[in-house]
């Protein structure tokens, strides 16, 4: 009986020993939201104070916040390796073609690191600053909350060439969508989820001018857009100038966070060639979105998980890779 009851013993241990190796291994590491606890448990208070008063003051700073943490994680993983600037030995990620004159929101970082540094020094890492924003973004503009996975550290370098090819392009075919998720791990299930970040936040006329006048055909505007909705864009985003001219992502609800951006894909009113292509170009991503129009609660479950897995995507964990940068805009020993 007794060896019955070790055997049984053990072999639990084992079953949880080879899932805890075999999270890590399919996550690049082991993140859990207790990580500051004892070590800075006002961390999460102080981010989402500082988020709230950025919000307060710029509403589309939930929007952008948000975004800072999707393009952190498609580059080497979420290493806040998008935050870095310039400098001797740093090409920046700033300045690629999905970030420049678009990404934003890095002076609130600042004030949230500095605020993180003088609380407890050298101990919350920026690319934890920012999965922790985007959580808090999305429940202040009235999404779901969740539990974020935390022990990311920051870091060492960045990758420009890594910003230009797997952020996907908003003139991106279906198929190059998917196969850019793919490479970090997430499904169709996730970019229909996630896609559904653009039911908060702006895009510039440069991002979808493309589809207002056909340049190869007839000049018309993309067939998949309603006739309404075309006509409205193309009278502030002319054929040419007015590049920087913002519009809605969600132009029902484009504060708020809710399932309206889906709805609106129904309708021949999705910003994006890359919002519009998930009801014409695949019965299955028609099919999602067809699930999260039609219910809140579905689209709020499914955005929670993919964001985590999403933030989940090769983090530097342990005592030894990258660093807690002090600045979040350069690497610790740099001095310019
Ligand atoms: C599916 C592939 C995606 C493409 C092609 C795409 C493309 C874009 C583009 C072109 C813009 C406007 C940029 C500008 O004109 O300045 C934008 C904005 C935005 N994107 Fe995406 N995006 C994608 C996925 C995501 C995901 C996964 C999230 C987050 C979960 C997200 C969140 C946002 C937000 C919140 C904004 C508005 C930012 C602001 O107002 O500052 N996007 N996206
Ligand atoms: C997508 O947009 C970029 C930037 O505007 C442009 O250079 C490129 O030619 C476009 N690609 C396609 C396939 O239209
Ligand atoms: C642009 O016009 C060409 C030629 O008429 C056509 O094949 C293509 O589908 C059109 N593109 C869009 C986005 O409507």
């Amino acid at each position: 009986m007794a060896t019955l009851k070790n055997f049984l013993v053990m072999f639990i241990f084992v079953i949880v020993l080879s899932s805890i190796s075999l999270a890590s291994a399919t996550n690049g590491g082991y993140l859990y939201p207790q990580f500051y606890d004892r070590t800075c448990p006002k961390a999460q208070e102080i981010v989402r104070s500082i988020v709230a008063k950025a919000h307060a003051q710029d509403p589309r700073m939930a929007a952008s916040l948000l975004r800072l943490h999707f393009h952190d994680c498609f580059v080497k993983g979420c290493d806040a390796s998008i935050l870095l600037d310039n400098s001797g030995m740093i090409i920046s990620e700033k300045r690629s073609n999905p970030n420049k004159n678009s990404v934003r929101g890095f002076e609130v970082v600042d004030e949230i690191k500095y605020a993180l540094e003088r609380e407890c020094p050298e101990t919350v890492s920026c690319a934890d600053i920012l999965a922790l924003a985007a959580r808090d973004s999305t429940v202040l503009t009235g999404g779901p909350s969740w539990e974020v996975p935390l022990g990311r550290r920051d870091s060492l370098g960045a990758s420009l060439s890594g910003s230009n090819n797997n952020i996907p392009a908003p003139n991106n075919t279906l198929p190059t969508i998917i196969t850019k998720f793919k490479l970090q791990h997430l499904d169709l299930v996730d970019l229909v989820a996630l896609s559904g970040g653009h039911t908060i936040g702006d895009a510039r006329c440069t991002s979808f001018r493309q589809r207002l006048y056909n340049q190869s055909g007839n000049g018309l505007p993309d067939a998949t857009l309603s006739e309404g909705y075309a006509a409205e864009l193309r009278a502030r985003c002319p054929r040419s100038g007015g590049d920087q001219t913002l519009f809605f992502l969600d132009p029902l609800t484009p504060l708020e966070f809710d399932n309206l951006y889906f709805k609106s894909l129904l309708t021949g009113h999705g910003l994006l060639s890359s919002d519009e292509l998930l009801v014409t170009q695949s019965a299955a991503t028609r099919a999602l979105v067809e699930k999260f129009a039609a219910s809140n609660k579905a689209f709020f479950e499914q955005f929670a998980k993919s964001v985590v897995k999403m933030g989940n995507i090769s983090p530097l964990t342990g005592p030894t890779r990258g660093e807690i940068r002090t600045n979040c805009r350069k690497i610790n020993g740099e001095h310019y």
